[in-house]
């Protein structure tokens, strides 16, 4: 169900969960220290509570509020990014975040959203909380519709329209100094290095760095079929400047040329796959190995293992 920000505001303030547009993707939000919502969140995504979640705020001056001696090179992604579609995760005064949204890690994930209407909301109620609007597992939600397809039409949504990456953030991570990828997102790995001197890589550790990685992720129920050879029996996920003989039906991600419009239509094509009640799908996964095509491949290769 559609509201108003006013209407996002009260319910926020009265201790409630809303969904919220973010240029990303729809989060479900509360405010961070609103105990029973933040439980809620977990319950509603059936999320497990060892993935924490990320505390999205309006300033900068915020961040120090938790953070009280951030890293020198935080303000440099700070200028450079936020608001926008960055996350970066920080040792935390573990007084001042509730460990069940941090799912008790000492540290903690920070975003500043650029979507004016959640920016507002921010303002008016401060910190919120947010994780992905959509069941834990299942493609992210990028439209008002796509969250209500998942927590029913009576569900509150602030309607921002579709979301203008419709892919998560991209989330760094600072430890011993260093600055490391904790997932692939908007932002690509090669746009740090002018801000950072350096490219942030995945550190190899037996642990992920992110928990949510531990999970199942994006998955439609369809079965995504990712090799090399196109099969034109099945349904084909692929790119309107080409051609698939045969194909039964045809789900377009957008140009070839364009790492962005696939992303932007990625979550769509995947519930829509679920939508038209399809088993199995042929993804066209001929694309560069660089940039935001590394993004899109991620996300592809885990919903394909779900
Ligand atoms: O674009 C986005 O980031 C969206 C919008 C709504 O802001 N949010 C989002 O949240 O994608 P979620 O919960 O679906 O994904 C957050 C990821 C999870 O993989 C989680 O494990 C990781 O961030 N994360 C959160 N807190 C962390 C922490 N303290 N240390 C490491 N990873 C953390
Ligand atoms: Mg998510």
């Amino acid at each position: 169900m559609k509201i108003s920000l006013e209407e996002a505001t009260s319910l926020l303030l009265s201790e409630g969960v809303v969904a919220i547009p973010t240029e990303t993707v729809y989060g479900l939000a509360a405010k961070y220290d609103a105990h029973a919502a933040c439980e809620q969140i977990f319950a509603l995504k059936k999320r497990p509570p060892a993935n924490p979640l990320i505390l999205h705020i309006a300033s900068y001056a915020d961040l120090l509020f938790f953070t009280s001696s951030p890293p020198e090179s935080l303000q440099k992604l700070s200028d450079a990014f936020w608001p926008g579609p960055l996350t970066c995760v920080l040792p935390v005064d573990t007084q001042k975040v509730p460990a069940l949204i941090r799912s008790g890690l000492p540290t903690q994930a920070f975003r500043i959203p650029s979507h004016p209407l959640t920016l507002q909301l921010i303002q008016k109620v401060g910190p919120l909380v947010a994780p992905s609007a959509n069941l834990s597992g299942k493609p992210s939600s990028v439209s008002p519709e796509h969250v209500e397809q998942d927590f029913g039409c009576h569900f509150p949504v602030l309607d921002g329209g579709m979301c203008q990456n419709g892919v998560e953030s991209t989330i760094l991570l600072f430890q011993e100094g260093r600055w490391h990828l904790g997932r692939l997102g908007a932002i690509p790995q090669e746009a740090f290095a002018p801000i950072l001197g350096y490219t942030p890589a995945a550190l190899h550790t037996e642990m992920p760095l992110c928990p949510g990685h531990y999970f199942r992720h994006y998955a439609p129920n369809a079965r995504l079929h990712l090799n090399q050879s196109i099969s034109c029996h099945k349904a084909i996920v692929g790119f309107s400047d080409r051609i698939y003989p045969g194909a039964p039906s045809f789900f377009s991600l957008g140009s070839s040329h364009s790492p962005q419009e696939a992303l932007f239509n990625l979550y769509t094509v995947l519930r829509k796959l679920d939508e038209e009640g399809i088993s199995d799908a042929h993804v066209d996964i001929h694309v560069p190995q660089e940039g935001l095509w590394l993004t899109f491949l991620e996300r592809i290769q885990k919903a394909a293992a779900g």
